[in-house]
């Protein structure tokens, strides 16, 4: 897509030479400028990258006037802490506000909380829907005393590997904030060594639809709280991916008020269960991402109308449940020897067993296997028998068999076919069919041959002897 008029985020209104001394304005007031830098825009991707923007190289910035996504990479804003800010003149506002950017990213910066405060009171002229901080240490204590009552159009805010997430269990600073992050839909605090989230916390985020809490500290004990009455009322999809998680049974109870969630991802968390006791997951869950959890075992119930269940990279040694909504169920990376019966799902379309210890699949129901589009089962010890080989050569032959196929099917057994790709081992599917209906079949004919014949010999004793006397 050419992109010299930048259009496709949003409106775009013509902008004059004139605007360009006001949009360094503006960049002033935001506080950008640090050392030597220079902006780069990427005219296809609509993003325009600033590194270490200095006010020698601040006309730079005119360049990511056409972007969506404008980022600032490296520097020190210490010293803007005291640029006064007072509310910006109307041609500022509407200069502001037909700015193309919707989200702007913040990267490798020391950043004085209280000219975050004053970067988002900014921002409330723009039409920024996304704000991502990454690798950011924030400093001292922001005055949020002017955010409040304030709409910002910021609707997904995400922290990456930040020290002290500036929003975090401070009441006073949230209640500031309160009609601001009441509309945020999106909110990710991810690599940053969060331990808690109190109730209130929660409370505030009161349209919130996804949260993302991966690879932080958060220990069973923490969850409770956080997931109190009335804390996150609208949520749908949560992850808590490696926390500090460690009771199966502890984090089933503490999600129990959170009546919307469709996707919970609790992966990489060692999860210890008790199979003794039991608890309800919301039963408006689809997803279940619990990957790498040490669990042993399936643990149920599950809720009903799951669509996904992730149990990849486990020790689990059988998978004995069923689950009649379900479409995709990954498996890889665990001790089965066999594979599930696929009639305890009904709607399944996507099996994954890859590294498990499967030496045969026992499949027969062939309507069930129609169904089924994507199936793995790399990485297994086969056992290359004609059926056994017969069953994959013949999931292959309808292209269901995903990735792997045929490198990293190998057989085990029998002697004769160690080391073959199961591809290789020659079953022609009517061979496997001989043995398996022709021969019984043969055995049935030679016996009603048999009894035809006794019942002949004894209804008619003389039929014998008219033979040998002929
Ligand atoms: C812009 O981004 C596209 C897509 O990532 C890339 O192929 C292209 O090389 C980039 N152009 C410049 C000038 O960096
Ligand atoms: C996290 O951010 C700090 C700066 O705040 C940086 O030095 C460090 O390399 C970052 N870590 C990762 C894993 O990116
Ligand atoms: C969380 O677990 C990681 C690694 O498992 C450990 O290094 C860290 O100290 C733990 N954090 C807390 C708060 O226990
Ligand atoms: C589950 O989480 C892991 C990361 O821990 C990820 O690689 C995997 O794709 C997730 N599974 C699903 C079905 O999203
Ligand atoms: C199987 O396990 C090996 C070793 O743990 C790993 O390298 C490989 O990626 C796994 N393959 C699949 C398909 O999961
Ligand atoms: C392989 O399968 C064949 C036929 O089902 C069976 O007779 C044989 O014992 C199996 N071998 C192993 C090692 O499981």
């Amino acid at each position: 897509m050419a992109a010299a008029g930048g259009s496709s985020c949003g409106t775009r209104k013509h902008f004059g030479v004139s605007w360009w001394v006001t949009v360094s304005v503006a960049v002033l007031l935001l506080g950008l400028l640090e050392a030597e830098g220079q902006c780069f825009l990427n005219r296809t991707k609509e993003h325009c990258v600033c590194y270490n923007l200095s006010q020698e190289s601040m006309r730079s910035i005119i360049q990511c006037l056409p972007a969506c996504v404008v980022e600032f990479q490296g520097g020190d804003l210490e010293r803007y802490i005291l640029l006064p800010i007072s509310d910006p003149d109307p041609s500022i506002i509407e200069m502001l506000n037909s700015l193309l950017v919707r989200k702007i990213i913040f990267g490798d910066l020391l950043v004085p909380e209280i000219l975050l405060a004053r970067v988002l009171r900014f921002l409330s002229y723009t039409k920024v829907e996304e704000l991502v901080i990454e690798n950011c240490i924030f400093e001292g204590r922001g005055n949020w005393d002017e955010m409040i009552g304030q709409h910002l159009p910021v609707l997904s805010l995400s922290f990456h590997n930040v020290t002290s997430v500036p929003l975090m269990g401070r009441q006073r600073d949230l209640s500031h904030l309160s009609v601001w992050l009441g509309t945020l839909q999106d909110l990710a605090i991810t690599g940053s060594h969060v331990t808690s989230l109190p109730c209130a916390v929660g409370r505030v985020f009161r349209a919130l639809r996804s949260l993302d809490m991966a690879q932080n500290s958060l220990e069973d004990e923490s969850l409770m709280p956080a997931f109190c009455e009335g804390a996150f009322p609208r949520l749908r999809l949560l992850s808590l991916r490696r926390n500090n998680l460690t009771s199966y049974h502890n984090v089933c109870k503490s999600l129990r008020l959170l009546p919307e969630l469709q996707h919970l991802d609790l992966s990489q968390n060692k999860l210890l269960a008790d199979p003794s006791s039991s608890c309800q997951w919301p039963a408006s869950l689809q997803i279940f991402n619990l990957s790498d959890t040490s669990l042993v075992e399936v643990l149920t119930p599950l809720p009903p109308s799951l669509e996904v269940l992730d149990m990849s990279c486990n020790h689990l040694h059988t998978v004995d449940i069923s689950l009649s909504s379900l479409r995709r169920l990954f498996l890889s990376q665990n001790a089965l020897r066999a594979a599930p019966s696929i009639q305890n799902y009904p709607m399944l379309d996507t099996l994954h067993l890859d590294n498990n210890s499967i030496t045969e699949l026992l499949w027969d129901e062939v309507k069930l296997l129609e169904r089924l589009r994507d199936v793995t089962v790399a990485s297994n010890p086969f056992n290359c028998s004609c059926s056994g080989a017969g069953a994959l050569q013949a999931l292959a032959a309808r292209g269901h068999l995903g990735q792997g196929w045929p490198q990293v099917y190998t057989c085990v057994s029998p002697p004769r076919y160690q080391g073959w790709t199961v591809q290789e081992v020659p079953v022609l599917a009517l061979r496997c069919n001989r043995a398996a209906v022709i021969a019984p079949l043969c055995i049935a004919l030679l016996l009603l041959g048999v009894a035809g014949v006794l019942c002949l010999v004894r209804s008619r004793p003389g039929l014998v002897r008219h033979c040998h006397r002929a």
